[in-house]
C-alpha cells in the first residue's frame, strides 16, 4: 500500500509536477524509469485531470524526490548564482590550505566539487552529491514528506571532530559563498515545487 493521502489533491498534483519536471519534450532530459512508475503510482491514488498543477506535489518516497529535484536543477542557476566556484575555496589540511576542488574532484564523501562545471553540475543534481544541498523530512507516520535545505557544504567546515576519528579539514566558507549556495539551493526548490524547471533565471526580478 503505497498510497498516501497527504492534502486532497496532492497525489494527483504529483504526477503533473514529475511530467512538467521530466517527462515534458521541452525540458530535454531522459525520463528514468523510476519517474514514469512514480507518476503511474500516484495516478492510481485519484482521477485524472482537474486542472491545478501549480500546487506542491509531493513525491512518495526521498529517492523519487531526489531524482525529481535534481532532474529540476539548472546549469544556468548553477552558474549564475556562483556555486560552481565551491572548487575554488579552501580548507585547511595541517597547516596549509588546499582547495575544495583538489579533492573532490570525483566525489570524494559524496560531494562532487570540480573546476569542470558541467561534471560538478552533473554531480550535484544527481544521488549522492544532490544530499548535500537537499535532505528529506518525514511526517509522523515516518513516510517522506518534503526536501528542505541541507547546507552541507556550509556546515560540513565546522563538523565535530572527535578523538580518534579521521577529521575533515576545517574551513568556514566566505559570505558570499555561503549566500550562493543558499540561493541555488532556494531556487532550485522553488523551481521543483512549482514544476518550472525551464524557467529562465531572474535573481532580482529585473522591472523590464
Ligand atoms: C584534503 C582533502 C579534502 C579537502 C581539501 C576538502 N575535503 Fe571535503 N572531504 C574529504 C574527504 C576525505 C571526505 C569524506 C570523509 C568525510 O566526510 O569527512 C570529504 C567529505 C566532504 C563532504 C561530504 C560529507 C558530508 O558530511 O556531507 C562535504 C560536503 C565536503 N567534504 C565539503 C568540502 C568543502 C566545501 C571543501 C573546501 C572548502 C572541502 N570539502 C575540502 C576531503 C577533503
Amino acid at each position: 500500500m503505497n498510497v498516501r493521502h497527504y492534502l486532497g489533491g496532492a497525489v494527483l498534483l504529483l504526477s503533473s509536477g514529475i511530467a512538467g519536471c521530466v517527462g515534458e519534450e521541452s525540458s530535454g532530459l531522459p525520463a528514468d524509469d523510476g519517474n514514469a512508475q512514480a507518476a503511474t503510482t500516484a495516478a492510481t491514488g485519484g482521477g485524472e485531470g482537474d486542472g491545478g498543477g501549480d500546487a506542491i506535489g509531493p513525491p512518495q518516497t526521498l529517492a523519487s524526490a531526489l531524482d525529481d529535484f535534481g532532474s529540476c536543477m539548472s546549469i544556468e542557476v548553477f552558474v549564475e548564482t556562483g556555486v560552481y566556484k565551491l572548487f575554488k575555496n579552501l580548507a585547511i589540511v595541517g597547516n596549509q590550505e588546499q582547495a575544495c576542488g583538489s579533492c573532490h574532484a570525483s566525489g570524494e564523501g559524496g560531494a562532487v566539487i570540480s573546476e569542470d562545471v558541467e561534471a560538478a553540475f552533473i554531480g550535484s543534481s544527481t544521488f549522492p552529491g544532490v544530499m548535500r544541498f537537499v535532505t528529506g523530512t518525514v511526517d509522523e507516520q515516518g513516510n517522506f514528506k518534503d526536501l528542505v535545505p541541507s547546507n552541507r557544504f556550509i556546515d560540513k567546515g565546522a563538523d565535530e571532530c572527535y578523538p580518534g576519528e579521521l577529521c575533515h579539514p576545517p574551513y568556514d566558507l566566505p559570505t558570499d559563498m555561503q549566500r550562493a549556495i543558499l540561493t541555488f539551493t532556494e531556487e532550485s526548490l522553488a523551481r521543483w515545487e512549482a514544476g518550472e524547471c525551464d524557467a529562465p533565471y531572474s535573481p532580482d526580478q529585473p522591472q523590464e
